[in-house]
């Protein structure tokens, strides 16, 4: 009855689009439907030019949708990138609307464009540990961007009535799925095509987060680079070669140290040091070391976030996105963070509808948390 009202979650990524439909029965939270499209069908992005990228995308949307089989019309979606500012700033405590008005001023000290060329969104997180202040969550995105944005759902036919932040909508996912207690201290990195959206969380709500382009475009191309191979190839061998797995630990050999750094040895000198050039040595060395720019990244987000935070300490690491299906990342990414790193399910307290595709499901099941975390803003029951 209330059909006209329900939204669809859709993510709009450079790589794959993807429209989730959720419903709440109870207390309970439901997959009812979703769809995913290649923006680039043949799989090639050096194949087109910029100019059609957009049409591309438009399109993906809609063969989203299609496959989806979800009739809803109103879209939450969200923008993303290295433009999305987000700032946690102090205030005196004061009424909400003039806390509104405040920081349209404050924000130029924050933001590093003009301010009528921004949107600006704030939220306040609650008293801050300055007496007399609160803490307040600003967000600035571009203009263009997010007008960009609404014109081009709006091109497949839909209408957006919510534009989020992919970053946080990530965070809801997880904050819907975990349940996390107050003092769970997490840093989420959700790992995209483009964009690598990194956050962290404590207190039930966002305390830091920033955008980065490092993700797994940036690993395809350092594979093309250095093996010299066309896209489509480099993909491939992304998804066959993945992260190095850290080494043994001497489990199987009885924990016998010693075989087990012997054999360590014995691998690493037949593997890429003794120059073996095949293309899967070659990836795996581009593979591990733009990971490790990535982990510099979500290190120093960590230690930026933990040098302010009054005590906190990032407990655990979350990992989403198309680049958490890369084969031992999780394992690669613990390794070198010294935290435990986690792949997140985004339907780890859900039911899933009888009218989902179980197969396509786990095959794309750790990318749909941009998407479950738009659709969560405006479930209906
Ligand atoms: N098995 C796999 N191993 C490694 N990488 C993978 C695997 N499967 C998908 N990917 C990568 O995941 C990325 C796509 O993930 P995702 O769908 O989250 O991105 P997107 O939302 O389209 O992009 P963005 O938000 O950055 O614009 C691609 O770079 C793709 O190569
Ligand atoms: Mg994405």
């Amino acid at each position: 009855m209330f059909g006209g009202n329900k939204v669809v979650g859709l993510d709009v990524g450079s790589y794959q689009v993807k429209a989730v439909e959720l419903r709440r029965a109870g207390n309970k939270l439901e997959l009812v439907r979703f769809g995913i499209a290649d923006v680039y069908p043949n799989g090639d992005r050096t194949a087109s030019g910029s100019s059609d990228v957009y049409h591309l995308k438009v399109s993906a949307i809609q063969r989203a949708m299609q496959q989806s089989k979800i009739t809803a019309k109103h879209t939450v979606s969200a923008v993303s990138g290295e433009s999305i500012i987000v700032r946690y700033i102090q205030l005196p405590q004061m009424p909400e609307a003039e806390l509104k008005n405040a920081l349209r001023w404050e924000a130029e000290e924050y933001i590093p464009f003009a301010i009528d060329e921004v949107n600006l969104d704030s939220v306040v997180l609650g008293e801050s540990n300055v007496s007399g202040k609160v803490d307040v969550l600003l967000v600035s995105a571009r203009k263009d961007l997010v007008n960009d944005h609404v014109q081009l759902v709006r091109n497949a036919s839909l209408t957006p009535v919510i534009v989020d932040v992919e970053g946080f909508a990530f965070l809801n996912c997880y904050e819907a799925n975990y349940q996390p207690r107050r003092d769970e201290c997490v840093c989420l990195v959700h790992v995209g095509a483009e964009v690598t959206n990194i956050n962290v969380y404590v207190g039930n709500t966002s305390r830091f987060s920033r955008d980065i382009g490092t993700a797994g475009n940036a690993i395809t191309q350092a594979i093309c680079q250095k093996c010299q191979v066309p896209f489509v190839k480099g993909e491939e061998l992304k998804r066959s070669v993945g992260a190095a797995a850290p080494e043994d630990d001497g489990e199987e050999s009885g924990g016998n140290e010693l075989i087990s750094t012997i054999r360590g040895t014995v691998e690493r000198i037949t593997g890429s040091e003794l120059g073996d050039d095949s293309p899967e040595a070659t990836a795996s060395k581009a593979i591990q070391n733009v990971l490790m720019q990535l982990i510099s990244e979500v290190r120093r987000s960590i230690q930026f976030f933990e040098g302010q935070s009054g005590g906190a300490t990032v407990q655990r690491v979350i990992i989403g996105g198309g680049t958490a299906k890369m084969k031992n990342i999780a394992a690669f990414l613990q390794s070198q963070l010294d935290v435990s790193v986690e792949v997140i399910d985004p339907l780890r307290n859900f039911t899933i509808s009888k009218d989902v595709d179980a197969r396509l499901l786990e095959e794309h099941r750790e990318q749909l948390g941009a998407g479950i975390g738009l659709a969560l803003r405006k479930v209906m029951d």
